[in-house]
């Protein structure tokens, strides 16, 4: 593969794990070449929301007289339409829809199914701070050519085939993941509107001292959350804490530069706030091939079987041996 600064775009990379994926019909390599279509344009318009309107608002018309809409509303009718007539997928599961997403009969099913969180951290869009989009692939599990069915996408994450996310920040970023390729970044270069490969071959730091929760809610954890919160703080332990808001934010922060983010159980929240089939199964898959974990305080997430589309969970992602050290102290 060519080095960085020759500089291989996602096309070329796709190209090369499509063969690696022993691809035979394509729909594979076609469907993140939809989704990189997709990352484009919601990039576009989240550098361009306040322009066109699009900070939360939502049924007015903008100063262009443009129908205004929400920039998650955007970002998910976005990805379906990338999607459904591409012949790559037979269902679609969006944060943004209760039911599942089947596509259209004009379309051509495919042998995939997508689960997505269109827009994450949405509280962070009138705040002009980094917000995202997570994904996770499975194939499916029902017969080729037909509707597809929750059986596809009520599974353990671990059979997960691929997982990505987009972060819209100073730049955008695409990660991609895939046991035939492993973790890489490609950063979009606005000018071309070409992704290049920029982190490739991602691994976590074995040694991290960075935290990230929000405290805010520490009267509502567990004890054994507080005390183990405490202990990272000890002097001498060199930890520092950082908290975004946006999960995909916090967690490629923690990827790159080594790190915990936990959002744990609290009293208002059992199941805690993060959703399992596409916010905590594709972050954990994408953790886990980078050489960390993920558990929901108890149990690895990737074990996990939803039984309903949109069920939380409780996160632990990071490094492998912070995310032991706060499992063993919530579970012990
Ligand atoms: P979304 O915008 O997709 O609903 O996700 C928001 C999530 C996640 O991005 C973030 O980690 C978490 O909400 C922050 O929650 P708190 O504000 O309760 O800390
Ligand atoms: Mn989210
Ligand atoms: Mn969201």
């Amino acid at each position: 593969m060519q080095s960085f600064d020759e500089g291989i775009t996602l096309d070329q990379f796709l190209m090369e794990s499509g063969r690696a994926h022993s691809e035979r019909t394509g729909q594979f390599v076609t469907l993140l070449k939809q989704v990189t279509l997709a990352a484009k344009m919601v990039s576009a318009r989240v550098n361009r929301a306040g322009l066109a309107g699009m900070i939360g608002a939502t049924g007015d018309t903008n100063i262009q007289g443009e129908f205004v809409m929400k920039l998650d509303v955007y970002a998910n009718e976005t990805i379906k339409k990338a999607l459904e007539h591409a012949g790559v997928c037979c269902l679609v599961v969006s944060e943004e829809e209760e039911e599942l997403i089947h596509v259209p009969e004009r379309f051509p099913r495919g042998s995939y199914v997508f689960c997505m969180d269109p827009l994450d951290g949405s509280s962070n869009i009138d705040v002009n701070a980094t917000i995202g989009t997570i994904f996770g692939v499975f194939r499916r599990k029902s017969p080729e050519g037909g509707r597809g069915d929750l059986g596809d996408v009520l599974r353990a994450g671990h059979e997960l085939i691929a997982a990505g996310y987009v972060v819209y920040g100073s730049g955008t970023l695409l990660v991609l993941a895939s046991k035939a390729t492993g973790v890489n970044g490609f950063t979009l270069d606005p000018g071309i509107g070409e992704f290049f490969l920029s982190h490739p071959d991602i691994k976590l730091e074995p040694s991290a001292r960075m935290y990230s929760l929000n405290e805010a809610y520490k009267a509502q954890w567990d004890d054994r959350l507080v005390d183990y919160v405490e202990s990272l703080k000890a002097p001498g332990k060199g930890f520092s804490q950082r908290y975004i808001g946006s999960l995909v934010a916090d967690f490629h922060r923690n990827l790159l530069k080594g790190g915990l983010f936990i959002y744990p159980a609290t009293a208002k929240a059992p199941n805690g706030k993060l959703r399992v089939l596409y916010e905590a199964f594709p972050l954990a898959y994408i953790a886990e091939l980078a050489g960390g974990a993920a558990t929901d305080g108890r149990d690895r997430i990737l074990d996990l079987e939803p039984t309903e589309l949109h069920q939380r969970t409780p996160l632990v992602i990071g490094n492998s041996e912070l995310v032991r050290e706060a499992t063993e102290a919530l579970s012990g």
